[in-house]
C-alpha cells in the first residue's frame, strides 16, 4: 500500500455490525486505509473471521461483542472500544429491517427496530462524540437507507427508523462539528447482504442503474466519509442507491 492509500493510518475505527454485510466490508476497507479497526457484532465466530481476514492483509483489528438492544451493553462497548486509545471513527452500521403490512407488525418487533436502528446509534454517539471532541476531532458515519426518503409499501417502521437517523445526523453535525467531529450518513439502496435476495434484486431493478449494490460499493462511500478526504463534509446524507431517490 502507498502512503496516499493509507488515509487513516494511526486512527482507531469502531464499526458496529461488522460481522456481516456492509459493516464487514467497511471494516476491511477501513483497515486497508491503515485504521486499527474494532470489529463489533454479536456472533463471535464471524467477528473473529473478519479480524483474521484483516490480519491476513496486514491490517490491525480486534473483535468486541455487545448486544446493542441493551443500553448497558452500549455503554460497555463504548468504554471497551476506548481502552486501546480514543476512537477516531465511529460507523453506526448495525441495524435490522422488517418489511410487511403495517397491521402485521407487533409491538415487540417495532420496539426492536427502533432500539437497534435509533436508540443504539444515539447512545453510542452520546458516549463517544464528546470524547472525540476532547481528543481534537473525529468522524461519525451513520448507515441510513433510501427507505428513509421514499415510500416503500411495508417499510413504514423501518423507513421511520432511518429517517430518524438522518435527522439525528444533521443535529449531531450541528452539535459536534464546531469541535472537529464531522457527522454524516450514507443512505444505501438495496444491497446484497444477509437479507432476502429476491426482494433486493426486485428493488434493484427499480433503480436507475437497474441493479442492487454489493456491500463493497457502500463501504467505499462510508470509507470516504470517514477519511480526511471528506474533511469539508459534515451534516449530509449521501445517497448510494443507484439513483433510486433521484426519480
Ligand atoms: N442490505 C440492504 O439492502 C440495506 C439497505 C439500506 C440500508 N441498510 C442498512 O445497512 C446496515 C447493515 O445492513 P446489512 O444488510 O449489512 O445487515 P446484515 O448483513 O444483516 O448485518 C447486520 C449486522 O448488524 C449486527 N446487529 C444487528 N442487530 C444487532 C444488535 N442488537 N446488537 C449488535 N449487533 C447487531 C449483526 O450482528 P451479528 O450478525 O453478529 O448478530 C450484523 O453484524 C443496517 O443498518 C441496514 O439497515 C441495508
Amino acid at each position: 500500500m502507498t502512503s496516499t492509500e493509507q488515509s487513516l493510518s494511526g486512527r482507531i475505527a469502531l464499526v458496529t455490525g461488522a460481522t456481516s454485510g456492509i459493516g464487514r466490508a467497511t471494516a476491511i476497507q477501513l483497515a486497508r486505509q491503515g485504521a486499527g479497526v474494532i470489529v463489533h457484532g454479536r456472533d463471535a465466530d464471524r467477528g473473529e473471521q473478519v479480524v483474521a481476514e484483516i490480519a491476513q492483509e496486514g491490517g490491525k483489528a480486534r473483535f468486541l461483542t455487545a448486544d446493542l438492544s441493551d443500553p448497558t451493553e452500549i455503554r460497555r462497548l463504548a468504554d471497551e472500544a476506548g481502552e486501546g486509545g480514543e476512537v477516531d471513527v465511529l460507523v453506526n452500521n448495525a441495524g435490522i429491517s422488517w418489511f410487511g403490512p403495517t397491521a402485521d407488525l407487533d409491538v415487540a418487533t417495532y420496539d426492536a427496530l427502533f432500539d437497534a436502528n435509533v436508540r443504539a446509534p444515539y447512545f453510542l454517539v452520546a458516549a463517544l462524540a464528546p470524547r472525540m471532541a476532547a481528543n481534537g476531532g473525529g468522524s461519525i458515519v451513520n448507515v441510513a437507507s433510501m427507505a428513509g426518503t421514499i415510500g416503500l409499501a411495508g417499510g413504514a417502521a423501518y423507513g421511520g427508523t432511518k429517517a430518524t437517523l438522518t435527522a439525528m445526523t444533521r443535529a449531531w453535525a450541528a452539535e459536534f462539528s464546531p469541535s472537529g467531529v464531522r457527522v454524516n450518513a450514507v443512505a444505501p439502496g438495496p444491497v446484497f447482504t444477509a437479507a432476502d435476495p429476491e426482494r433486493i434484486e426486485a428493488l434493484g431493478a427499480t433503480t436507475l442503474l437497474g441493479r442492487a449494490a454489493q456491500a463493497d460499493e457502500i463501504a467505499q462511500v462510508i470509507t470516504f466519509l470517514s477519511s480526511p478526504a471528506a474533511a469539508y463534509v459534515t451534516g449530509t446524507t449521501v445517497a448510494a442507491d443507484g439513483g433510486r431517490t433521484a426519480i
